[in-house]
């Protein structure tokens, strides 16, 4: 007799209910057959262990995760939705994506996809602000925003990042960002650069008249991230940044209650995603992790460029895009991000792509401008309002100094 029971997880005739929550795996089985490696998936994320058990109650094996579907390489599970504790990320991450990856009986995993029943994402907050959220207190009502990360990435003291800020912010650029190592190295503390960058808001919104705002980088040990939140609300910024892999979806959570409560919008920087999203055939896709920081309620999101310096191609960004901006169980929409390698010359790509709703992000395309960053800003604004008439972007440039400078130095290449 067998002490094994993976074929109890296998029921190719069950039809999910509309409740469960559907993973898709790709599975390349370690010399076993996809099913019964599918059904050691089910079992171990759900009820299961590596063997029968002597007890086993009758109502627990309504709990068992199902393998109904088996394509080629790929299974579809259902799980009933009281295996998943009611708003915890790290819960769900630790049955669906947890032990599963380690299995000696597979080489390799892939979590594809999650489709999450309305009754599981109604235990979440989504974001507080999302796209319109944002444009409201931006006062920005259809042209994408634009953001700049100054570069060097770190090394700057307060200062220096100060300046370049200023520039920055002075040229048209709405969202001043902090690279995603920078947090309050030696060189450059937390609160001297948050206060130095509130001062030059302060002053270039009484030029511009424009609204600016701080993504200001409080990634950290999770109690210090929320005493870096309490100092960025009392400037009366209206922004945070977290790296939202590295910091971990707890702190996350931790993080979107505490914003709720002082009024912050969330920018989630995905730093680290690669390491298990790139492989398509073994570890988390990106459109996981992408619903469920919708969930955990960020306001943005980072989805690549597709053009940009980063792998991610157009069809993933679409893919992302949409599940930022489209409908999900009323929650509201995430503004995606497009940043890694953008400079002006892309930016007629980047508005084919996403149209409007999109965060237009460059560090290099702006600090990179042979004028400088207030020239480089200038010229990322210029290409937007000329994509935006349709025009292309050579022949607007003849009427922008700036614009064209940028497109001398890096016409539409795509880096890499
Ligand atoms: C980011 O954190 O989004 C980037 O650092 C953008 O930098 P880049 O435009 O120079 O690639
Ligand atoms: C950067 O930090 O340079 C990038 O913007 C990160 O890449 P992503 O936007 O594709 O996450
Ligand atoms: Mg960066």
């Amino acid at each position: 007799m067998s002490f094994e029971w993976y074929d109890e997880f296998v029921d190719l005739d069950h039809e999910p209910d509309k409740d469960d929550l559907v993973c898709i795996f790709r599975i390349e089985p370690d010399g076993i057959s996809l099913e019964e490696a599918a059904g050691r998936v089910a079992s171990e994320s759900s009820v299961g262990t590596w063997t029968t058990l002597s007890t086993l109650p009758e109502r627990i094996d309504s709990l068992k995760a199902r393998v109904f579907e088996i394509q080629e390489n790929t299974a579809k599970i259902s799980y009933p939705l009281e295996l998943f504790e009611e708003g915890n990320i790290p819960q769900l991450l630790s049955s669906i994506a947890g032990n599963v990856f380690g299995m000696k009986a597979l080489k390799k995993l892939r979590l594809e996809d999650v489709i999450i029943p309305e009754k599981y994402a109604r235990r979440f907050p989504g974001p507080a602000y999302g796209i319109e959220g944002v444009r409201k207190f931006m006062g920005i009502k259809k042209r994408p925003l634009t953001a700049t990360v100054p570069k060097p990435k770190v090394g700057f003291n307060a200062d220096e990042y100060a300046k370049i800020a200023e520039e920055s912010l002075r040229g048209g650029i709405d969202l001043l960002k902090d690279d995603e190592n920078l947090t309050s190295q030696s060189f450059i503390r937390f609160e001297k650069r948050l206060e130095k960058v509130m001062k030059v808001i302060e002053r270039v919104e009484h030029e511009t008249g424009e609204h600016k705002s701080y993504m200001v980088n409080i990634t950290a040990e999770t109690e210090e991230m929320k005493r870096r939140m309490e100092a960025v609300a009392d400037y009366g910024n209206k922004y945070v940044m977290v790296d939202i892999i590295t910091s971990g979806w707890s702190s996350l959570q931790t993080i979107r209650n505490m914003a709720g409560d002082l009024g912050l919008a969330i920018h989630a920087h995905r730093a680290m995603h690669g390491a298990f999203t790139k492989l398509p055939d073994h570890g988390i896709s990106i459109k996981v992790i992408t619903k469920l920081s919708r969930l955990a309620g960020v306001d943005n999101m980072h989805v690549g460029t597709g053009v940009g310096k980063m792998s991610g191609k157009t069809e993933e960004v679409t893919e992302l895009a949409g599940i930022c901006r489209d409908d999900m169980f009323g929650l509201k929409r995430v503004f995606p991000v497009s940043s890694g390698g953008l400079h002006p010359g892309l930016v007629p790509d980047i508005i084919t792509l996403f149209g409007t709703d999109v965060i237009i992000q460059a560090g290099g395309g702006i600090h990179g401008h042979p004028s400088g960053s207030e020239a480089g800003a200038r010229a990322l604004r210029q290409a937007i309002d000329v994509a935006l008439e349709g025009i292309p972007l050579e022949d607007g440039a003849k009427n922008y100094r700036e614009l064209s400078l940028a497109l001398k130095k890096w016409g539409t290449a795509r880096p890499k």
